[in-house]
């Protein structure tokens, strides 16, 4: 057993015994119960002339003939207890758009239903619209369990529609892709990243989806994706194009980069072995890139850039991971922006450090950082 394993089961134990731990173990319990990817529903009822519904993601299928399913909520919950007075519930299972929707009902809004769109379904309960499936149950047995009452239901009615699941892991809602996913997500990001596709450059769901034989919905996913990191924005009609980063943001990533550039030169002049410099000699020649490499791309496999190699040699991984997404900017982010690089600037670092010589470091990393702030300024006058 490792101390890990050891450290929670002697806590659980102090709480079966009702010992003083207890409080610290259902924190321990959440986490790591968290590690349990699922999806969100909303369960729901209607007494009263009342609708009630919480999110839940305490929900799963348990027999499929007959068909029932299981939910579990909190005894003593508004839902809860209307649920049990009412005898059915529905489930809605929600849409990766509809976090929103997830966060409202497990919030303290005074009408959680006026922030949706719901109907009624055929056994009265309010079922949200847009959701990914509906069930309508009737309660078959509802078992108590610890602090929750477990609802079996039969299950009257099941929907589904297209679509893809809100996730959840680790108390964050998600995205849930698949293993395509990935590779369509890897593909399009090496097109724009790699293939230098120019900023404004349109990104047709339909044609992409056609180029990779991928499905529209895992393009979509991935532009999404590619959104949510800048790559990818979208044109006054809605439809996606290749993003483009604005001057002010770029030069704040170019200066940030050298700052840690600068600190990690101050604290590794001098100090580094041999091999690490003739490590960084090595890769003189090669242009920057942009990080993290596109799985596919022509560069998949061949290791750190120079530059990534030489934050690497302070040892510090979160510093080397923050390094990275500065250094996106690099590469393949702007137009003309390639040409700014000079392996001279590469080869005046590994003198630097050959000779342990600090200041040949830093005002070589302050003419690269240069170059490149006067090529997106320029860029950007064009
Ligand atoms: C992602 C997520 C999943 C949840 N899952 C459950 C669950 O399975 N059972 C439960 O009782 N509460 C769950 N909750 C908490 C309830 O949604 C929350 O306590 C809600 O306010 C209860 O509403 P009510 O008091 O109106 O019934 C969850 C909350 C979130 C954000």
């Amino acid at each position: 057993m490792n101390a890990m394993t050891e450290s929670l089961s002697d806590s659980l134990s102090d709480s079966l015994s009702g010992g003083p731990r207890a409080r610290l173990v259902a924190n321990d319990f959440r986490r790591v119960m968290g590690q349990f990817a699922s999806g969100v529903t909303i369960v729901s009822t209607r007494d009263g002339g009342r609708d009630f519904g919480a999110t839940a993601s305490a929900f799963t299928s348990l027999s499929l003939d007959p068909p029932m399913v299981l939910a579990c909520l909190f005894r003593g919950a508004a839902t809860e207890e209307a649920i049990r007075r009412t005898g059915r519930f529905g489930i809605s299972i929600l849409r990766d758009d509809q976090g929103a929707v997830a966060e409202c009902f497990a919030s303290r809004h005074p009408n959680r239903f006026a922030t949706v769109d719901f109907r009624y379904g055929e056994i009265g309960v309010p079922l949200i619209e847009n959701a990914l499936a509906h069930v309508e149950c009737r309660v078959s047995e509802a078992v108590k369990g610890g602090t929750h009452t477990v609802f079996l239901g039969s299950v009257h009615s099941a929907v589904r529609y297209d679509g893809r699941p809100l996730a959840y892991f680790a108390g964050n809602f998600g995205h849930f892709l698949v293993g395509d996913d990935a590779a369509v997500y890897g593909a399009i990001r090496a097109m724009i990243l790699v293939d230098g596709l120019p900023p404004g450059s349109p990104l047709s769901v339909r044609d992409l989806a056609e180029t990779l034989s991928a499905e529209p919905s895992a393009v979509l996913a991935a532009l999404k994706r590619l959104g949510a990191e800048k790559r990818v924005a979208r044109d006054p009609e809605g439809g996606y194009v290749v993003g483009g980063l604005d001057l002010r943001t770029a030069l704040d990533m170019i200066s940030a980069s050298r700052t840690i550039e600068v600190g990690v030169a101050e604290l590794t002049v001098g100090w580094v072995d041999d091999s690490d410099v003739e490590g960084l000699a090595r890769l003189v020649g090669r242009p920057c890139q942009a990080y993290p490499r596109p799985a596919g791309g022509p560069d998949a496999g061949d290791g750190p850039d120079f530059h990534e190699r030489l934050v690497a040699l302070a040892g510090n991984a979160r510093l080397l991971n923050h390094y990275r997404e500065l250094s996106t900017v690099a590469a393949g982010a702007g137009p003309g922006i390639e040409e700014a690089h000079d392996d001279g600037d590469h080869a005046a670092i590994v003198a630097g450090y050959r000779e342990g010589n600090l200041a040949t470091v830093i005002s070589a990393i302050d003419r690269h950082a240069r170059r490149l702030r006067e090529a997106w300024q320029q860029s950007s006058a064009r």
